[in-house]
């Protein structure tokens, strides 16, 4: 594989970045995962809009231009021949010196680092036609899960524990409300109503969750954006994810509690339908 290191293509084991980037010691920097389909990138413009928010939010100055982006993008597209998969971009505060709390010299150069994941079949993920099971635990991250920063370590825990209750992914709970999936925005069905978080400092602003509420709205359908508890998701006629990788997945159980009749439910698949169909 060929992997971009602050404007470099070299081979995978040939990319070395320093051991005391503050990305690596403090988690200090953010990332952005983009979906390729068909060779083409999906809301590419909404990923990097997102990016400059994250990089803004942690006063590191964006070291590239969105032309250059897109163009380091399509070349590790190119030359990993990905025709379905994801290219993952990061880009940490850097460190010209030692450890230490307080950031360094506003001039110093932030590390890029991109990379693809070849994903054949990407589009037709079989989990799609099953559903996920989800396992609820408490959400313990810090306050400002609107900025995407490297910094996943309690997302993979309940990641971990959600795998360990037999479950494929964790929602995050925090005063009795789900915040959102460990790496994806969640929503519920009830009476044909969508209902999905709000955005807030609470909750990262999913792209993909953009997009789907956009074409929701399109089909007439109905939205409230507001908090809602497991138990309500219990109850709940369906449920489903969002994200870059998952696109629309949809839900079947709940900490053991099957929604409907325990199959994908048709506004789900609805959705998925027509923002893969968009994305093409
Ligand atoms: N995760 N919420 C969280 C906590 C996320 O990590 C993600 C994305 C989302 C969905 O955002 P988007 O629709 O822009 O992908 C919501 C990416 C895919 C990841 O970490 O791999």
């Amino acid at each position: 594989r060929t992997v971009y290191v602050n404007g470099d293509y070299l081979p995978e084991d040939q990319a070395t970045v320093s051991v005391f980037d503050r990305g690596f010691l403090m988690a200090d920097g953010v990332y952005e995962v983009v979906s390729v389909l068909d060779g083409k990138l999906l809301d590419f413009a909404g990923h990097l809009a997102r990016l400059q928010r994250s990089l803004e939010a942690l006063a590191i100055a964006n070291p590239l231009s969105d032309e250059d982006y897109l163009q380091a993008h399509r070349e590790l597209v190119r030359l990993n021949a990905i025709t379905d998969g994801l290219v993952y971009l990061q880009v940490t505060r850097g460190n010209p010196g030692d450890r230490d709390f307080a950031y360094p010299p506003e001039d110093t150069r932030p590390t890029v680092v991109m990379f693809t994941q070849s994903k054949p079949g990407l589009a037709d993920q079989p989990a799609a036609k099953t559903g996920w099971k989800i396992a609820s635990v408490e959400d313990l991250r810090w306050g400002r899960r609107d900025i995407k920063t490297v910094q996943l370590l309690y997302p993979s825990m309940a990641k971990m524990e959600a795998k360990a209750r037999g479950c494929d992914d964790a929602w995050l709970v925090e005063d009795g409300k789900v915040t959102e999936g460990s790496s994806n925005n969640a929503y519920i069905v009830k009476d044909g109503v969508i209902v999905t978080r709000e955005l807030s400092h609470d909750i990262l602003h999913g792209i993909t969750r953009a997009a789907i509420l956009r074409l929701a709205r399109e089909a007439q359908m109905k939205i409230e954006e507001r908090g809602f508890t497991i138990a309500e998701a219990q109850a709940a006629d369906e449920a489903f994810v969002t994200s870059a990788s998952a696109f629309v997945m949809p839900v079947v159980q709940i900490d053991g509690a099957a929604l409907g009749d325990g199959t994908p439910g048709p506004v789900a698949r609805r959705l998925r339908e027509i923002y893969l169909e968009e994305s093409r």
